[in-house]
């Protein structure tokens, strides 16, 4: 079994951590783990060119644009589960995670039944982030295992809230548990 992480922030700070201390969590179920940092990642945005939907036998689940989303395809539909963090900008997810989501046009009804779930951190308010992650997974029929938010605003400043850090470990817990009953 793997738990894949996505991690859509642009900088090295608060949610790659929370992602980290997430699947150390579960890893420790002896489940394996991989995390993805978008900002590492050259991926266009989506064109829009509907091929991956209307295309022919050849394009069909396929994208046409050759970066590296054509790496991390296999990954994605490969992992049992799914691990969706982002900052929270102008009360939303970051663009980073939302170009990645446009991107997965082409597998999207693959992704059906993989467990997902979402973290999110804010200076002041979560707003709709997390509710802009439970969207996209509903959209792909992903089931929502559940959620952690934090507040803080420099780059290691989650790090330092214990709390968060149980909070973090519960959750990896219930998503190995959902994994298992499966
Ligand atoms: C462009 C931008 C927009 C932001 N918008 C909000 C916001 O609407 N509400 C909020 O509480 N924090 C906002 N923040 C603060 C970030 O959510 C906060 O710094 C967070 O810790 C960043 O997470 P990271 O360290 O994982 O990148 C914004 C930051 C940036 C750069």
């Amino acid at each position: 079994m793997k738990v894949i992480g996505i991690c859509g922030s642009p900088r090295k700070g608060n949610i790659e951590w929370m992602l980290t201390k997430l699947l150390e969590g579960v890893a420790k179920s002896g489940v394996e783990t991989e995390l993805i940092l978008l900002r590492e990642l050259s991926i266009k945005g989506c064109d829009g060119c509907l091929s991956c939907e209307m295309g022919g036998a050849e394009r069909k689940g396929r994208c046409r644009i050759q970066d590296d989303m054509q790496i991390i395809y296999p990954k994605l539909l490969e992992a049992d589960a799914w691990a969706l963090g982002t900052p929270v900008y102008f009360e939303l997810l970051s663009g980073m995670l939302k170009n990645f989501m446009d991107r997965t046009c082409p597998i999207w009804p693959k992704l059906e039944g993989k467990p997902v779930v979402g973290l999110a951190v804010a200076e002041e308010g979560i707003g709709k982030a997390i509710e802009n992650l439970m969207t996209y997974a509903s959209l792909c029929d992903m089931p929502w295992v559940g959620q952690v938010t934090a507040l803080a605003k420099t780059p290691k400043q989650a790090s330092k809230d214990k709390e968060l850090e149980k909070r973090l470990e519960k959750l990896a817990n219930k998503l190995v548990n959902v994994l298992k009953a499966r």
